[in-house]
């Protein structure tokens, strides 16, 4: 007999909830996002959030069950979020459960689950990248000690081109990542300064009146650049030389630790490139008229936009994008993980996706990405992740409360 958990999320703008069978199949899924709420005021209002998670909740745990063909006395926990989010978001979904799990968490355990859809083995020790509009954050990741199978031999040599660090090997065996059902420990190798890379591009987009949340538009009109506009460089590729007047973005200097980010600098780049090219201003206020009208899709709003613009934007996706693969791929190098797992809303970013499949395939190091749908927030992660702390027999004590600011490592 299985052990389904009903997952919970609701810790920011999504209220979500999911059925999950031993912590990898997914039964069902459901998501409630309040995007047409926020969308108006440009990011997420925490008053309007909860507001909301209050209203879609019953509903959408009931849609869950439901699409699961199951009823409440046919569930064995309920993992909710416990943090971190917005105070007011998570404290609606944790009336409801009684297995607490960190949102991040979940987001590694969304590359689980999609691995074992495509029947892959993400082999642990990893670097995982989490990188969403709320985060930006670098961890090492390993099986929580008793987690069960070490992978086969087959296994163990698949990516041999690669030299393994010693060191790392002394410290972490290779483990069978879809087998480690206790969970995960983490080591925070780094994490954003400053801004997270989705909330770059959420202001990116906002300031060019590309729409709220900007990443998907970005993501596509990105792509139309190197066929319209002027010279640009595309995704994982060296900068092309500048053209006259085009926006170009070095690499990203950052002081000391060398696996942190930092991207609003990026940010008020583009803002002090509008501000001195006020000749933007009329396609700005046009694509401004056109999202009212609810013109929102890119290929909406890809007449609107230049080819300067056009050339902006895959300039701007290309500096984010390099920067993360490159801080990502330096980070699996020196810890010798041969494992990359990237989780979050960004993840989503096809220019992403590429440009870590083709420069990580070069060093023998394997790359696990969610699906889309399991990129951005949902909540088969949480009952994931549930799962592992229910074996590993962690729930919670009466006084649970839900935790803002809550860290996994
Ligand atoms: O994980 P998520 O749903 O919620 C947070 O925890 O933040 O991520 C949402 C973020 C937004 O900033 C959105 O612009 C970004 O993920 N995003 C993307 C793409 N799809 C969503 N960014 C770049 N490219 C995409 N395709
Ligand atoms: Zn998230």
């Amino acid at each position: 007999m299985s052990t389904r958990i009903l997952g919970i999320e609701s810790s920011c703008d999504e209220t979500a909830a999911a059925v999950v069978a031993d912590g990898r199949e997914i039964l069902s899924s459901v998501v409630a996002s309040q995007m047409d709420i926020h969308r108006k005021y440009g990011g997420v209002v925490p008053e309007l959030a909860s507001r909301e998670h209050l209203r879609q909740i019953v509903p959408v745990v009931r849609e869950a069950l439901a699409q699961a063909g199951l009823s409440f006395s046919d569930i064995d926990a309920i993992g909710v979020t416990q943090g971190p989010g917005l105070i007011g978001s998570l404290l609606v979904g944790m009336t409801y459960g009684n297995v607490p799990v960190n949102h991040l968490e979940g987001h590694v355990h969304a590359v689980f689950l999609e691995a074992h859809i495509e029947r892959r083995t993400p082999a642990l020790p990893a670097v995982c990248l989490i990188v969403s509009g709320g985060h930006t954050l670098l961890y090492y990741v390993e099986a929580k000690p008793g987690a069960s199978s070490t992978l086969s031999p087959l296994e163990k040599n698949a990516g041999s081109t690669f030299t393994l660090n010693a060191s790392s090997e002394a410290r972490s065996p290779r483990i069978d990542g879809n087998q480690a059902s206790c969970g995960f420990q983490f080591r925070r190798l780094g994490g954003t300064r400053d801004d997270a890379a989705g909330e770059a591009y959420d202001k990116v987009a906002r300031l060019l009146a590309l729409g709220y949340p900007g990443g998907p538009v970005i993501d596509q009109l990105a792509t139309r650049a190197t066929a319209c506009g002027p010279a640009v460089s595309g995704a994982g590729s060296t900068w092309s030389p500048p053209e006259k007047d085009e926006l170009h973005f070095g690499p990203v200097k950052i002081k000391g630790n060398s696996y942190d980010f930092s991207f609003s600098g990026i940010k008020t780049a583009v803002l002090y490139y509008l501000r001195a090219h006020p000749e933007f201003n009329a396609e700005i206020e046009t694509r401004r008229e056109a999202l009212l009208q609810g013109c929102r899709k890119a290929a909406d709003l890809l007449p609107l936009c230049s080819p300067q613009v056009l050339a902006l934007i895959s300039n701007f996706q290309s500096a984010v994008v390099n920067d993360l693969v490159t801080r990502t791929l330096a980070a699996a190098s020196e810890t010798g993980a041969r494992t990359i797992l990237v989780s979050g809303g960004v993840a989503a970013n096809s220019a992403l996706r590429e440009t870590f499949q083709s420069r990580a395939a070069t060093k023998g190091v394997n790359v696990f990405f969610p699906s889309r749908g399991l990129s951005t927030d949902n909540a088969a992660m949480i009952a994931a992740a549930a799962y592992s702390h229910l074996k590993a027999g962690d729930i919670a004590s009466s006084d649970l409360n839900a935790e803002p600011n809550l860290r996994i490592a």
